[in-house]
């Protein structure tokens, strides 16, 4: 690694107020071909090269992941998404000329909901998985959204100049990566001074509970290995906050919001997990066991059917805060 990158990168790390031009440099410094160099920073902590191989091997499968999900992602049973997007929309006060950033925009529920909000301005939607953003850019042509541009880029390296937005978000994206505080830095980056940067993630204590407790339950009686719970790490009100404060961003606010609603029937909870990051797991059962473990939860799914149907209890933090000038 080029010292220079090497200093980048410590710099980012140890002094987030100061980062926002050194992380966009970085970026630059991925698109002259230095790809490593986001990763790098991990690779130095882990000091081998077995820890880039494993964070090129994991966002692959991510991508494979959301590629393979991305025609069935807009179903009605994961409709908690485009609510949400609304909800995020409406905490952000728009004037309606900014030019706003989505990054990790999946099919495209914020990008679309903030270029509904913006007669006079644009939104770029960025996200690496090539299946997600057909589905957006098919969206956005099918509703006559015509100020939005999608494009296929890591998060990590989002490759704009420094301070090109005037806001930029991340709905459940940015639990995604291994660095939480690079990542934000590097968001603030790309936002100019006095900009909004605004996260959602799920609220712990409200993440499809019980269901997703008792479907991991599941799956380890089958032996799976359920990878750690890297969205904990944003799932509450004092972890964001203190994420947003260690980026410098300033006039930090978390607002929470409960977007969860009834299910008809199990069969519809199978749609939530088939349909989105949860395949990861269930595709690492035998085609046999797969089976019979879907048969297996959804009876005890069941029996949490009342008069209503089945809660899907959706708690979502939203985080938003202000880069300072
Ligand atoms: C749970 S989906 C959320 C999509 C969308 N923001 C929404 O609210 O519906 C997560 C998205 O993050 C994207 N993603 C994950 N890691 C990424 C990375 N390193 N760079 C770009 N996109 C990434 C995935 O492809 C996926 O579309």
């Amino acid at each position: 690694m080029p010292r220079d990158a090497v200093l980048a990168f410590a710099f980012v790390q140890k002094s987030p107020r100061a980062s926002y031009a050194t992380a966009a440099r970085a970026s630059g410094h991925r698109s002259t071909g230095q790809q490593w160099l986001f990763d790098g920073a991990r690779l130095t902590s882990r000091s081998d090269e077995t820890g880039i191989m494993d964070e090129q091997q994991r966002k692959a499968t991510l991508k494979q992941t959301f590629d393979a999900v991305s025609s069935g992602y807009d179903g009605g049973a994961l409709r908690f998404f485009p609510q949400s997007a609304r909800s995020m929309v409406s905490l952000l006060d728009l004037r309606g000329d900014e030019h706003a950033l989505d990054v990790a925009c999946g099919t495209g529920h914020a990008s679309l909901a903030v270029a509904r909000m913006l007669p006079n301005g644009r939104v770029t939607g960025v996200d690496f998985s090539a299946g997600m953003l057909d589905q957006a850019r098919r969206k956005a042509a099918a509703q006559g959204i015509g100020n939005i541009d999608f494009l296929e880029r890591d998060m990590t390296a989002l490759g704009f100049p420094a301070d090109s937005f005037d806001v930029a978000l991340c709905a459940f994206g940015i639990f995604f990566v291994d660095d939480l505080d690079t990542q934000l830095a590097h968001l603030a980056s790309v936002v100019k001074p006095r900009g909004k940067v605004m996260i959602s993630s799920f609220q712990e204590a409200h993440y499809f509970h019980p269901l997703r407790e008792m479907m991991l339950a599941r799956l380890r009686t089958h032996a799976i290995a359920i990878p750690p719970p890297n969205w904990k790490r944003v799932g509450h009100e004092g972890a964001c906050r203190a994420l947003f404060d260690r980026a410098g961003l300033t006039n930090t606010r978390v607002e929470t919001r409960n977007v969860g609603y009834y299910l008809d029937c199990a069969e519809r909870w199978w749609d939530v997990i088939w349909n989105a990051g949860f395949r990861r797991l269930i595709s690492l059962l035998p085609e046999d066991a797969r089976e019979r473990f879907k048969r297996d939860h959804l009876k005890e799914i069941e029996a949490l059917v009342t008069k209503d149907g089945i809660w899907l209890d959706v708690g979502v933090l939203y985080t938003v805060g202000t880069k300072p000038a």
